[in-house]
């Protein structure tokens, strides 16, 4: 059985339809790259499966999570999953991260809101250790203006891994970041990878799809235009759309 298998999604924001029978699966230990152009429907794939829709939004068809129906799960069963099952990374970790608080207590809430008794400040530290941080000790007592956009995304990484999901849900995580950090982060992912947990990176640059996937989905206006290995893709890319956003890179 995969991983995560999703069958027919279909999405609408009140009368506007933006997802379009979209299917795909990902087994364990594989990163799938969902990419396309701003507008396609890629954050609304990742948020469909997170359940983190807006009010308007109806969505139909099935998304299997070890074998459980998500879209049957309530907000509170959904919220459950999400932070201990299925961690999720975000394009902006300063609007994610909460300037009042220091990175460790941050990554200590995540854990804090699935599991009652721990010791939360090493796993912390483990976790900050984990998303590669260096002195992780030291990184724990500070704020978010004391890091660097990096350090600030593996904090955020930092806290998507603590609860040790086997799913993770990354949202144009290395867009705001400059090249050398990018590679620095996409080479975490395929560590996190080799752990055996599974990643849906979600990008507009296939760069980063050629550092990291096992296989693409290319999105187009809300529908699969191409879906295949990573070298397939760019070795013979079938879709024109494909072909122009290859010939951008
Ligand atoms: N909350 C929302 N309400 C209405 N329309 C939305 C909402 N969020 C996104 N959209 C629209 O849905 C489409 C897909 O958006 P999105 O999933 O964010 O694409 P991407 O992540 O690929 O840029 C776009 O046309 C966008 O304008
Ligand atoms: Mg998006």
């Amino acid at each position: 059985m995969a991983l995560l298998e999703v069958f027919s999604l279909n999405l609408w924001y009140g009368d506007t339809k933006v997802l379009h029978d979209i299917s795909f699966k990902l087994e364990a230990g594989e990163i799938l790259s969902i990419v396309g152009e701003s507008g396609s429907g890629k954050s609304s794939i990742l948020n469909s499966i997170a359940g983190l829709l807006p009010q308007n939004a109806r969505r139909e068809g099935r998304i299997l999570f070890k074998g459980k129906d998500l879209t049957l799960l309530s907000e509170a069963e959904h919220r459950k999953i999400r932070g201990r099952d299925v961690g999720m990374i975000f394009q902006e970790p300063s609007s994610y991260l909460d300037p009042l608080f220091t990175a460790g207590s941050q990554v200590e809430e995540t854990l804090r809101s699935h599991v009652s008794r721990a010791d939360f400040k090493s796993e912390a530290i483990g976790a900050l250790a984990r998303a590669g941080i260096p002195d992780p000790q030291e990184k724990y007592r500070m704020y978010p203006h004391q890091l660097s956009g990096g350090l600030k995304q593996r904090v955020c990484i930092a806290s998507a891994i603590i609860c040790n999901p086997s799913l993770i849900l990354a949202d144009e995580p290395t867009t705001a970041l400059d090249v050398s950090v990018q590679k620095r982060i996409l080479q975490l992912f395929r560590k996190l990878r080799e752990e055996g947990k599974s990643i849906i990176l979600v990008t507009h640059d296939f760069g980063v799809v050629a550092e990291v996937a096992d296989r693409v989905i290319v999105l187009k206006d809300g529908r699969i235009a191409e879906e295949g290995d990573v070298f397939g893709i760019f070795d013979s890319p079938r879709a024109d759309y494909t072909k122009k956003l290859l010939s951008a890179l």
